[in-house]
């Protein structure tokens, strides 16, 4: 029976009630044992008297208890400025069930909370590793250069001016990962506001290939625009899109292999204009797949170091691609090639 009890109101009531049949209990056998006429009446009084004194003492010393202790846990729980008013509780609801669940859920958001915590502690210790490591070749590398100038190196008309422009490529790699860490965290921030408008992209896309032309050729990389739209409108901001497709074709050519291709294709739907930059080249083993857009990752690290990457491409073009409202994807096989896609808001 006493599982059934919700609320303080009923826990008083059931509680009065067997003190003022307890009452009628003893005043009936007290009556007995000294022989006296039983009052019927009399019983009745003490049973109304005792019950409704009972009922009031107890739920008086309840509620002041109950609300007390509530009142704490709820300041604990929600902090001072939500802690609730006395009259808040009502006593004759399940208050103590409310109060489990109210914990509880607070239970689950504040393990949710250490959860999150624990993981963005975790990335700011492996992101900061890897800044202190991207910047540290550099750097040692131009410290190097500059004491073996100081050392003797200026006078030497053999060295003097390879070591400046050695020491130069290393401040332009410092440079490029400044830069390129100081627009990823612009366009998180919200600082960075698009400049959308309506354009070209296949204009926009022929530039960037021109641009690659001679390089392809070093690689020995066909260029290939597999489409043939004059034009396609699309809104977005110019100089950010050029930046994704300088990326993602420049990745395709790092990672491409000699005589193969990079191809660019384009899908006039609905309302979206399908992108698509795809190679032939050495391909993204699954487990990286996903991780790939990652800050700094690099799946091959040997080889993206003798490219010169720094592993914030891919996540410039994630955060780009996103701050117009849309997603990139990948599918690759290792070995046979790459593709990235993605979509763009026609005008
Ligand atoms: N087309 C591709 N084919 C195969 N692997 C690729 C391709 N594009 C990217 N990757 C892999 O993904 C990693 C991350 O690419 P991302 O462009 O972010 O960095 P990066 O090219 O190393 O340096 P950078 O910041 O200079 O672009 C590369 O190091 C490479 O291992
Ligand atoms: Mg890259």
């Amino acid at each position: 029976m006493f599982k059934q009890i919700r609320t303080p109101k009923q826990f008083s009531l059931i509680v009065s009630l067997i003190l003022s049949l307890s009452s009628v209990f003893i005043s009936l056998f007290v009556q007995v044992i000294y022989n006296e006429t039983v009052h019927y009446t009399r019983l009745l009084l003490v049973a109304v008297v005792c019950f409704f004194i009972s009922y009031g003492v107890i739920y008086y010393f309840l509620e002041r208890l109950i609300t007390s202790k509530i009142r704490l846990l709820y300041r604990v729980i929600h902090g001072k400025a939500q802690a609730r008013d006395k009259k808040d509780f009502k006593m004759d609801e399940d208050v103590l069930g409310e109060v489990e669940k109210e914990v509880m859920n607070w239970g689950k958001e504040k393990s949710a909370q250490i959860q999150k915590l624990k993981e963005q502690e975790a990335f700011r210790r492996e992101f900061l590793g890897n800044l202190a490591h991207e910047l540290k070749t550099p750097i040692f590398s131009i410290q190097g250069y500059i004491l073996t100038l100081l050392e003797g190196g200026l006078e030497d008309e053999k060295i003097n001016r390879l070591f400046l422009e050695r020491a130069n490529k290393g401040v332009d790699r410092i440079a490029k990962v400044v830069e390129d860490l100081d627009l990823i965290t612009e366009i998180e921030s919200g600082r960075v506001v698009l400049n959308q408008k309506a354009n070209d992209i296949v204009t926009l896309i022929k530039d960037v290939v021109d641009s690659f032309e001679i390089k392809a050729k070093k690689h020995e990389i066909d260029l290939i625009l597999e489409f043939d739209y004059s034009e396609l409108l699309v809104k977005c901001d110019r100089d950010k899109m050029e930046q994704v497709f300088i990326n993602l074709i420049n990745n395709s050519i790092n990672y491409g292999v000699k005589g193969g291709y990079t191809k660019i294709r384009l899908l006039d739907a609905e309302e979206h204009v399908m992108i698509e930059v795809a190679d032939n080249g050495i391909g993204v083993a699954k487990e990286d797949q996903e991780r790939l857009f990652e800050r700094f990752y690099r799946v091959d690290k040997s080889r993206a170091r003798h490219e010169g990457g720094t592993g914030l491409g891919l996540s410039i073009v994630k955060h780009i691609i996103e701050a117009h409202g849309q997603t990139i994807s990948l599918r690759s096989t290792e070995g046979k090639g790459t593709v990235f896609y993605f979509s763009l808001k026609k005008v």
